[in-house]
C-alpha cells in the first residue's frame, strides 16, 4: 500500500510539473506598438489579470507592422492558441492574420481596432468610441461662445476603423456648430464643403481625415500642426479650438499652437489618460482626454477568450459593421476628464497613484 502511494506520489508530481512547464499558451495577445504608453499600458494590465484569472498567455507587439504582426499570429498558432486577441496595427491588413487564425480553428477577438473585411471575427472588444469623439464636440461646444470660433480638427490612422467612429462621433456634435456659423474650420476645406451634412459617407469621413490626419505618430501630428498654423492668417488664430484625437497627438499639437504668438488661448481635446497628458492637463497645457478603463477593456477581453475555450458566447449588447459582418460586442462606457475632476476619476478610482503627478 505505501509503496503504490509513493509511485503514485512521484507520478503526480511529475503530472503536475509537465503540466507547469510544458503547458500550451492557451491565448495569444498581439498588440501594436510598444511605441505608444497606451499599448504598454493594455500590456501591463493584461499581465496582472491573467495572473489572477489564471490564464495562460503571450503577449506579442507588430511594431506597426502588418508583416511582423501576421508572423506573430501564426507563431501562436504554431504554439497552440485556442484564442487571439488582437489590435490590429491595419484593420484591412489585419484580415489575412485573422483567416489565418480562423482556419487554425482559433477563435479570433478583435481588441480596442476593428478588423474589417472578414468573417473570421468572432467578437470585438471596445470602447464606445463614437461616444469618445462626441465627448471632445461636447467639450469644444462647451468652451465656445458667439459665433466665428477657430476651429481646428485633426485625426486618427485612416488605417484604424476608430479613427473614423471617433471622427463620425466628433462630426455629430461639431457639425450642426459648423453649420450655424460657432465655429468655423481653418484647417480643411473638405469639412468646409461638407459642413451642411449631417451624416457623413465613410468616403466623405475618409476624405477629411485624409486632410487632417495625423496617423497617429507624434512627430506627423507636430508637422501638420505647424504647417497649418504657417497657412493661417492671423484671423484664424487668438483664441483656437482643437479637436486632437488621442494624448500623444494632443501633447504634440499643443506645443505647436502653444509656439505661435498669435495664438493666446486654445482649447484641446485627446483620449487615453496618459500619465504624461494628464500632466499636461493639470499644468493647464492640455484642456481634457477621455479616459478608457484598460482594466474593463482586459477583464472583458479575458471573459470572452475563457467563454470561447468553453464553447459559450460571450455577453453582447449590439454589433458592429466590419464591412463583411456584422461583429458582436458589447462596448463599454467612457469618462471625460478634465482639471476638475481628475482626482476623482484617475486618483481616487485606483487606476493611478497620486505619486505619478506633480501639483494635483
Ligand atoms: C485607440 C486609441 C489610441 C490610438 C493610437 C486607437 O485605435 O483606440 O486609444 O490612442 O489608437 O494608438
Amino acid at each position: 500500500m505505501k509503496r503504490v502511494l509513493v509511485v503514485l506520489s512521484v507520478f503526480l508530481f511529475f503530472a503536475v510539473l509537465a503540466g507547469g512547464v510544458f503547458a500550451q499558451v492557451q491565448v495569444g495577445i498581439v498588440l501594436p506598438t510598444k511605441d505608444e504608453p497606451r499599448w504598454i499600458q493594455d500590456q501591463t494590465r493584461f499581465l496582472d489579470a491573467l495572473k489572477t484569472a489564471g490564464v495562460s498567455a503571450e503577449v506579442l507587439f507588430s511594431q506597426g507592422d502588418s508583416a511582423k504582426e501576421k508572423a506573430n499570429v501564426e507563431t501562436l498558432i504554431t504554439k497552440g492558441i485556442k484564442v487571439l486577441i488582437i489590435c490590429p496595427q491595419d484593420g484591412t491588413a489585419a484580415a489575412a492574420a485573422a483567416n489565418a487564425a480562423a482556419q487554425a480553428k482559433v477563435k479570433v477577438i478583435s481588441y480596442d481596432r476593428l478588423i474589417r473585411d472578414t468573417a473570421a471575427v468572432d467578437y470585438y472588444v471596445t470602447f464606445d468610441s463614437v461616444q469618445v469623439g462626441a465627448a471632445w464636440g461636447k467639450f469644444l461646444v462647451s468652451k465656445a461662445t458667439g459665433k466665428a470660433n477657430n476651429l481646428y480638427l485633426y485625426a486618427g490612422a485612416a488605417s484604424d476603423n476608430n479613427a473614423f467612429l471617433f471622427f463620425e462621433g466628433a462630426w455629430s456634435v461639431l457639425q450642426p456648430k459648423i453649420a450655424d456659423g460657432t465655429f468655423v474650420v481653418q484647417n480643411s476645406d473638405k469639412a468646409v464643403g461638407l459642413s451642411k451634412k449631417a451624416k457623413l459617407s465613410r468616403d466623405e469621413q475618409a476624405s477629411i481625415i485624409g486632410q487632417v490626419t495625423t496617423n497617429w505618430n507624434f512627430s506627423d501630428a507636430k508637422n501638420k500642426a505647424e504647417a497649418n498654423l504657417t497657412a493661417a492668417p492671423a484671423k484664424a488664430k487668438g483664441t483656437v479650438y482643437i479637436c486632437a484625437p488621442n494624448d500623444g497627438t494632443a501633447r504634440a499639437i499643443a506645443d505647436a499652437f502653444a509656439a505661435d504668438k498669435q495664438v493666446t488661448k486654445y482649447y484641446i481635446t485627446g483620449q487615453d489618460a496618459e500619465i504624461p497628458s494628464l500632466q499636461y492637463i493639470i499644468d493647464g497645457k492640455q484642456s481634457m482626454t477621455v479616459f478608457k478603463d484598460v482594466r474593463t477593456l482586459v477583464s472583458d477581453a479575458i471573459a470572452a477568450a475563457v467563454a470561447f475555450s468553453k464553447g459559450q458566447t460571450p455577453a453582447k449588447t449590439t454589433t458592429y459593421d466590419n464591412g463583411k459582418i456584422q461583429v458582436p460586442s458589447k462596448p463599454t462606457a467612457i469618462v471625460t476628464v478634465t482639471k476638475e475632476n481628475l482626482k476623482a476619476a484617475i486618483v481616487d478610482s485606483g487606476f493611478l497613484p497620486a505619486s505619478n503627478f506633480k501639483g494635483l
